[in-house]
């Protein structure tokens, strides 16, 4: 066994990949996911809560869109299929997440619009039509603040957030925080006690 968290830089646990397979908007995803990342078996219930509530980008979103904390890959990959003229981001502090993600992204023939990035190494003139997390609630809610402190910002003027919180982990905490902070904060869904946030300017 390891220390390792599903945060963990440069993961030590064996990478054991494992096919997911999940359904959104109706289009069948297989992905490859690992040991080490979050999420190693399945889709995230809340991440397929997210997709499954929230308004995904439709063919002729242009742009580019960011996922923050890809883990993966899912929801890169499935704004990559919904919005074929669009850029995706994928930011991840995970080595191996990132390196999923690139293959996913390789896998559903999207290599050349998804950009898989460590978070220091995204370019800082980029802002993003949308962007979209399930975050990472376990770093602990100084440091989620701070990371959607660096990202929220990014988001165009007329540009959307989506962000999936389960309520037991402080989804409607979060949703305060976030008006405290100046944006304007939808509560768009809730199911199996997961909150879908809609989060603009
Ligand atoms: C809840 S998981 C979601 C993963 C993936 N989007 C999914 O739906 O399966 C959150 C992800 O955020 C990543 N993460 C943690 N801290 C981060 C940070 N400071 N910047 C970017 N990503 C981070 C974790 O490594 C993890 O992959």
């Amino acid at each position: 066994m390891t220390g390792d968290h599903y945060f963990t830089a440069e993961p030590a646990t064996t990478a054991h990949p494992r096919e997911v397979e999940f359904t959104v908007a109706g289009r069948d995803y297989t992905l490859t996911s690992s040991g080490g990342v979050f999420s190693a078996t399945r889709l995230d219930p809340g991440t397929a809560v997210l997709l499954r509530k929230a308004e995904l980008p439709s063919a002729g979103t242009t742009g580019d869109l960011l996922d923050i904390g890809c883990g993966f890959g899912p929801i890169t990959c499935v704004l990559a299929t919904c919005a074929p003229s669009a850029t995706v981001w994928a930011v991840d502090v995970n080595e191996r997440a990132r390196q999923l993600t690139a293959a996913n992204a390789a896998r559903i023939d999207a290599a050349e619009r998804v950009r898989v990035a460590a978070p220091d190494d995204l370019p800082a003139d980029v802002t993003f039509a949308q962007i979209w997390s399930n975050p990472p609630i376990r770093i602990g809610k100084e440091e989620l603040h701070q990371l959607l402190s660096r990202w929220l910002p990014r988001l165009a003027p007329d540009g959307v957030a989506w962000l999936v919180v389960a309520r037991h982990l402080g989804g409607d905490s979060l949703h305060r925080w976030l008006v405290d902070s100046g944006w304007q904060v939808e509560r768009h869904s809730s199911q199996k006690g997961f909150r879908v946030l809609r989060v603009t300017r």
